[in-house]
């Protein structure tokens, strides 16, 4: 298991997360969602605090793609957020910081001020029990194909993020 900043996560201070890509219309809605219907689903819901962010600028305020929509519908999960691009703030106010590729994470660390900035950012494929080249890849040019590809990697990195977690819940 990766080493990630861990505390006791109480429902007076539940665990935030903020999951990041490049336009937060494809990837991180998506792992937002996934998170949060994982969260639900397990009545953990007043655990964690779950948001997602880009650290582009192009989409900011739409709603996530439409072939992320229709494939996280086809399980049964609502992709709800508006995309917003990631501020400095993010970084002081989450506990966990989830990028999507290395270039996320790459953009990240160049906002870091504090060391312990940075070990709050981590890949959503260090979760991974597969986890390939640890890029979860951009299908924004891609068929509704490379969409499901993205949401099985998502979805299986986003079980094996909250069984580690909920070892933290007290
Ligand atoms: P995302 O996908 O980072 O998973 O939201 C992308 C969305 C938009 C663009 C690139 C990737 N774009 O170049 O506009």
């Amino acid at each position: 298991m990766i080493d990630f900043p861990r505390r006791n996560i109480t429902t007076e201070k539940p665990f935030r997360i903020n999951f990041v890509c490049l336009g937060n219309i494809c990837r991180s809605p998506t792992a937002e969602g996934v998170f949060q219907h994982l969260v639900h689903e397990t009545g953990l819901d007043l655990y964690f605090e779950i948001d997602s962010a880009g650290t582009g600028s192009w989409h900011v305020g739409n709603p996530a793609n439409s072939k992320s929509q229709a494939v996280a519908n086809k399980h049964g999960i609502k992709l709800l957020s508006r995309a917003r691009k990631v501020e400095s703030s993010d970084l002081e106010y989450y506990d966990l910081i989830v990028a999507m590729d290395h270039s996320n994470a790459g953009d990240l660390n160049s906002m870091v001020v504090k060391p312990e900035q940075e070990s709050k950012i981590v890949l959503l494929r260090d979760f991974d029990p597969d986890p390939d080249d640890g890029a979860v890849p951009d299908p924004y040019y891609d068929e509704l194909e490379g969409f499901q590809v993205v949401f099985d990697i998502i979805h299986r990195s986003c079980q094996n993020l909250l069984a580690e977690l909920r070892k933290d819940i007290k």
